[in-house]
């Protein structure tokens, strides 16, 4: 039998970018000499087309970050064309009536704050402070919604614990200062953007995956599926919480955790590999449910500030955004207050160390004439996004 699921008025549709992965022309930081992303999409250039397309698949909210290191391309410098430029990004996007979730800080350093020890350096904290406070005195006016720092879980462990990201450490004791420098930095970024307006409203964007026990008749594994959701899910929130004016979650993974006790670590990451996107990751929409329902403790407004899949045939891509957002409508319905899904991601773009190759894209991109073309599942998206509500079987 055919369901309507209803979605509340003013509900926040939309998809996210950020800057590295999409703006080209980005020579200043981190990652640019060791996986130069090139002209990406010429997002920078030519965000309008992008916005355009956007308008045409009636999303009203669009979440995209600003490059550090075109703002401050050295310690002494903060550049009146650069922050000019995202003044101009945010008015198309206005504009066009589509609001506007801004990220201060998605993973790319400037070169000569990399060279200071980057976020082992307990000084960045005090940089991305003064970082924060410029970019709020010069663009709050044209932010809805202001993420300070994404994902800072999978930062810590890409790049100083596992150390495939810049500056590629592997070292725990590194990783905990880390932690704390980035939950200090977030504080700061915090109390200046509401010192420039109280009204902002500021939170991060973390990645929430959903926890569970590798075998659910194994007490031990219930454990450290327990003790994992708090370290993964809410260990950042927690010691943020009275630092955040909403929750910001990226949904993607399902750690089922098998307790190993001879070996180290202790809990391990266990995958039944069943039905994967292109990147080989578990596409588990049940696991959105649980993560909303177990954010409901905050008492804070929710976003889904990233959900998504990499799918370059789009044969997976609608049905997994009707299944996630079913799982999300069922959350709302017992009370979490979801008030917007940005997909991840507008338009194909270049994937960190995957480079160009995953195609996480509503549209799919042409990086040689730099087009997007429309994925069929877009537009089973568009009509959700239009109508705010969705028919399912
Ligand atoms: C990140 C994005 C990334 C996406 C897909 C998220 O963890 O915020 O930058 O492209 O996942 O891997």
């Amino acid at each position: 039998m055919k369901k309507t699921l209803k979605f509340p008025k003013n509900f926040l549709w939309g998809s996210a970018v950020s800057s590295y992965q999409v703006e080209g022309g980005i020579d200043n930081s981190d990652w640019s000499a060791e996986f130069p992303a090139g002209k990406a999409c010429g997002y920078y250039e030519q965000y309008e087309k992008y916005f355009d397309l956007a308008k045409e698949l009636n999303q009203n909210v669009h979440r995209l970050s600003l490059e550090w290191s075109r703002i401050q391309p050295s310690e002494d410098k903060f550049d009146r064309d650069a922050i000019e430029h995202y003044r101009k990004i945010l008015k198309a996007l206005k504009a066009r009536n589509i609001r506007s979730v801004v990220t201060i800080w998605h993973w790319t350093l400037p070169i000569w704050l990399s060279q200071m020890g980057g976020w082992q350096n307990q000084k960045t904290a005090d940089y991305f402070e003064q970082y924060a406070k410029f970019v709020a005195e010069e663009l709050d006016d044209l932010v809805d919604l202001w993420v300070t720092i994404n994902e800072p879980s999978v930062y810590i462990t890409l790049a100083y614990i596992i150390g495939i990201f810049p500056p590629h450490k592997k070292n725990e004791i590194m990783a905990m200062v880390v932690f704390r420098n980035l939950i200090n930095g977030h504080k700061k970024a915090y109390l200046a953007i509401h010192d420039n307006n109280r009204n902002s409203k500021v939170g991060i964007a973390e990645n929430c995956a959903y926890v569970d026990a590798y075998d659910k008749n194994s007490i031990l594994d219930r454990v450290g599926a327990r003790i994992w959701r708090y370290l993964r899910v809410h260990l950042f929130y927690y010691l943020i919480r009275k630092h955040q004016d909403y929750v910001g979650v990226n949904y993607y993974f399902h750690d089922r955790i098998r307790f190993t006790p001879l070996g180290f670590p202790f809990l391990k990451r266990g995958n039944e590999n069943k039905d994967v996107t292109d990147v080989g990751w578990e596409i588990f929409p049940e696991g959105i449910y649980h993560v909303l329902a177990d954010l409901k403790k905050y008492g804070l407004p929710i976003y889904v500030t990233e959900n998504g899949l990499a799918d370059a045939k789009d044969i997976k891509r609608e049905k997994f955004i009707v299944d996630h957002l079913t799982w999300v409508n069922k959350a709302m319905r017992e009370g979490s207050d979801v008030r917007g899904y940005m997909h991840w991601s507008l338009i194909d773009n270049f994937e960190w160390t995957f480079a160009l190759k995953p195609r996480f894209g509503l549209a799919e991109m042409d990086y040689r004439t730099l087009t997007p073309k429309i994925r069929p599942s877009e537009l089973r998206y568009a009509k959700i996004c239009k109508t705010n509500e969705m028919n399912i079987d």
